[in-house]
Formats: structure tokens, C-alpha cells, sequence
């Protein structure tokens, strides 16, 4: 099986919600397991698209990237970059934004208060869109009730697959910067612990598991 002419989306990395025009709210996604899996999308013959926050990854060979810092820009550049036949929505969006200031903040005015606006869910959004792709696949990075959670978020997201990974290292050794990762696949069948392998190979398995459905 292969992704021969199908158009897949893959939104990877972390996004950066400005305070102001040199602070940023950020998060640790490294990008890495969104990048291997566009790379191994692109190598089954897909069309790939990846939207990319900020990340120092290189473009894997083959795929078409749309960098991007936030997450109203990703939301958009996921619309502009439809239809498609699956999107694989692995970036970790900031759930908040705050209206940045237009000059840098002074520490002498002592420190400021941060108002937060809600961000789009891209993922909820997309799963109730007329244009929703035929398979739509989101990640949960949870660091507690890591299965229950993601069962409860397939539901209340709307979408077909729910990748569940345990993030609660919470360092740089962790799941989030690391090159490995161990993770269960939740979908309507229940759910599928799969064993630790290297973020590559997790790539590799999910886009066999895609070309299974899309094929
Ligand atoms: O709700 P939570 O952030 O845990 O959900 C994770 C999943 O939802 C990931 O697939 C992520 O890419 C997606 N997401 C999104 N837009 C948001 C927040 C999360 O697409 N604003």
C-alpha cells in the first residue's frame, strides 16, 4: 500500500504567541515527530504538506513546507492548504494568545498583566468542517490518565485517531526533544499500545497504518 496521490497535512513543532516584538509564549515541542512522519508520508508517495511553527529541522526531502509562528497562523495555513485526504495534526498549539504589546515592555514598569484570549482548536474545527479530510489523526501529549484522556479527547475533538504519549519527563530528556517516543493509538477499534521506537519508526508505522485506510 501507498499514499500515491493523496495530499496529506501534518502541522508540527510548537507555536509562539508574541507579547511583544521580542518575547514570546512558547512550548518544548521539538517538531520531531511531525517532521519524521511528513518524511515518511512524502516517501510512500503522498503530496505532503507541512505546517511547521518554529523549529531548526530541516526540510524532510519531498515536502512542501509552510513555516508559521502562531497559532491563528497555522489555523490558516491549515484552511489554505485544503482539501485533503488525511491530516495528521501533531504540533502542540498554544492553547492561549495574548494582544501583544507594539513596543518592547519595560522591567522598570514592574510585570505585566498578561490578558489570554482562547486560540482555535485546529483540530475541532477542522473535524466539524464541511471540508473535513477523509481521515483526521491528532496527538494528546498528556502527563497524567494518559489513555483516558486521549479517549475522552478523540470524542470531544471528533476525530478518527488519537495518538496518546506520555510527556511527563517534562525535561529535555523527555518524550518532547528526545528521539524516541512510546505511544498508543486510540481509534473506534479501542486502543493499541504500540512498544518504544524511535520517533522514525513511529513515522513509519503510522503512514503504513494511513496507506492501510487510504489505499
Ligand atoms: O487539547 P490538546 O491540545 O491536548 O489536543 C491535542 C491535539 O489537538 C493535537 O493534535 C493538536 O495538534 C491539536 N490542537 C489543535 N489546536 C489547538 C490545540 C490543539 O489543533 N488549539
Amino acid at each position: 500500500m501507498t499514499l500515491a496521490g493523496k495530499h496529506v497535512i501534518v502541522t508540527a513543532g510548537p507555536t509562539h504567541e508574541p507579547i511583544d516584538p521580542v518575547r514570546v509564549i512558547a512550548n518544548r515541542s521539538s517538531g520531531k515527530q511531525g517532521f519524521a512522519i511528513a518524511g515518511a508520508a512524502a516517501k510512500s508517495g503522498a503530496r505532503v504538506t507541512l505546517i511547521a511553527g518554529p523549529v531548526c529541522l530541516d526540510t524532510p526531502p519531498g515536502v512542501t513546507r509552510v513555516n508559521v509562528e502562531t497559532a491563528l497562523q497555522m489555523d490558516s495555513a491549515v484552511e489554505s492548504a485544503l482539501p485533503a485526504d488525511c491530516a495528521i495534526l501533531v504540533a502542540a498549539v498554544a492553547d492561549w494568545r495574548v494582544v501583544p504589546s507594539p513596543a518592547k515592555l519595560k522591567k522598570a514598569d514592574g510585570p505585566p498583566d498578561l490578558q489570554f484570549l482562547l486560540n482555535p482548536d485546529i483540530l475541532a474545527g477542522l473535524s466539524a468542517s464541511p471540508r473535513r479530510p477523509r481521515l483526521l489523526i491528532g496527538f494528546a501529549a498528556e502527563t497524567d490518565n494518559v489513555l483516558s484522556n486521549a479517549v475522552a479527547k478523540r470524542a470531544a475533538k471528533g476525530c478518527d485517531w488519537i495518538v496518546a504519549n506520555d510527556v511527563s519527563g517534562g525535561t529535555e530528556k523527555s518524550v518532547m526533544g528526545g528521539d524516541r517516543n512510546r505511544v498508543a493509538l486510540v481509534s473506534a477499534d479501542g486502543v493499541e499500545d504500540w512498544p518504544e521506537l524511535s520517533k522514525d519508526e513511529v513515522a513509519l508505522r503510522l503512514v503504513k497504518r494511513i496507506a492501510a485506510i487510504l489505499g
